[in-house]
C-alpha cells in the first residue's frame, strides 16, 4: 500500500521506526517530514499528508505529533479525509471497518512504540465493511 507519513518534532523518533517497519512489510512510503528535532508547526505536516492523499499520491496517511490531537483536528478539516486518533487496537480496527478512515493519527507521547506499531499494522490490514457504514460516511 502507498502510505504518506508526516510528523512534528514530537513524533519524529516514532515516525522513523514506523517507516522502517512499513518498508519491511513491503509498503511504499512517502515521507513528508519533518526531519529534525527542531520545533515545527504540526498543521503544515498534516496538510501535506492530506493533500498527498487527495492528489492520489498515497492511499492512506499516518500523522504523528505529541498527542495526535492537533494532527487529527487539522486533517479532519479536509473534505474527503477521515482521520482517526487511535491509541489502542479496538478503535484502530473499528476506524477502518466502520469509518473507512484514510488517515491514522497517533500521539508519540501517549503510547509506547510497541503498541504504536501494532496499531499501525492493524489499521493498515483492516478492510472497510461497507454496507450501512458506506451510507453513513457518505452523509458527511
Ligand atoms: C508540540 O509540543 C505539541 O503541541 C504537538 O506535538 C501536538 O501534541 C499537538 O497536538
Amino acid at each position: 500500500m502507498r502510505v504518506a507519513i508526516g510528523c512534528d518534532h514530537g513524533g519524529l523518533d516514532i515516525k522513523r521506526q514506523i517507516l522502517r517497519q512499513l518498508s519491511h512489510d513491503q509498503h511504499q512510503t512517502l515521507d513528508l517530514g519533518c526531519d529534525s528535532q527542531e520545533s515545527v508547526d504540526y498543521p503544515a505536516y498534516a496538510q501535506g499528508v492530506c493533500r498527498a492523499i487527495l492528489d492520489g499520491q498515497a492511499e492512506r496517511g499516518i500523522l504523528i505529533c505529541g498527542t495526535g490531537i492537533g494532527m487529527s483536528m487539522v486533517a479532519n478539516r479536509f473534505a474527503g479525509i477521515r482521520a482517526a486518533l487511535c491509541h489502542e487496537l479496538f478503535t484502530a480496527r473499528m476506524s477502518r471497518e466502520h469509518n473507512d478512515a484514510n488517515v491514522l493519527c497517533l500521539g508519540a507521547r501517549v503510547v509506547g512504540p510497541g503498541l504504536i506499531y501494532e496499531i499501525v499494522a492493524t489499521w493498515l490490514a483492516t478492510e472497510f465493511a461497507g454496507g450501512r457504514h458506506l451510507r453513513r460516511i457518505e452523509m458527511f
